[in-house]
């Protein structure tokens, strides 16, 4: 795992802000896993809350629901192949780790793995949980944050190889951000 600059818990709200998919991953009772999101948001500053939308059917749900606690770990385009397989298979048909090469890494704060190939980590802790439709809402309380420093400078360095994202289109399909631009407007609050 390259190694990862420690950052202040709002700037996982930044983090999911150009709406890149992330592992999701958990622990319960010893068994580790991970699962492709690409519906996750910014919820709140402060507290600083994150969610992600999973479907009842999923093994990560049960997961979150029990250990009340998950991880998100957002890759680059380098790990696309892994990503899409996490988004396919699910937990109960074998460890996912194992079938897609990825290496878990230590959380500081939550049990449940990061992934170390991912350039961003947010832990969180759940403290909500909101039905809409054929989705649960976790709402996720931010505990710590980490980046790769050439990845994410305070926003994510969409033109360096490291800060290239994952954004899903439909289906197999994947894009990248390719370029920045800079709005000159004073801004009145910190976004
Ligand atoms: C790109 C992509 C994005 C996905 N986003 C979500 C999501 O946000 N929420 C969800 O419940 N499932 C999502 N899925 C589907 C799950 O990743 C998939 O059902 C997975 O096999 C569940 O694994 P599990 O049973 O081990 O938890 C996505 C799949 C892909 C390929």
């Amino acid at each position: 795992m390259a190694d990862k600059r420690q950052l202040e818990l709002r700037d996982a709200l930044r983090l999911l802000a150009p709406g890149p998919v992330a592992l999701v991953s958990t622990l319960y009772r010893d068994h580790p896993n991970l699962m492709t999101a690409a519906w996750l948001l910014p919820l709140s500053l402060s507290p600083t809350y994150v969610g992600v939308a999973v479907q009842p059917s999923r093994l990560t749900h049960e997961f979150i629901t029990k250990s009340e606690a998950f991880a998100l770990s957002i890759p680059n385009v380098d790990l696309i192949d892994a990503v899409h397989a996490c988004g396919l298979r699910s937990g109960r048909d074998g460890d996912k780790f194992a079938a897609t090469g990825l290496n878990p890494a230590e959380a500081t704060e939550i049990e449940a793995p990061l992934v170390a190939e991912c350039v961003a980590h947010i832990e969180c802790a759940v403290v909500d949980r909101i039905s809409l439709g054929d989705h649960d809402l976790f709402v996720g309380n931010v505990l710590a944050v980490s980046a790769d420093a050439e990845a994410f400078d305070g926003v994510w360095t969409v033109t360096t190889e490291a800060g290239r994202l994952l954004h899903h289109l439909g289906a197999d399909r994947y894009a990248g951000l390719g370029r920045a631009y800079r709005a000159t407007t004073e801004p009145d609050e910190r976004r």
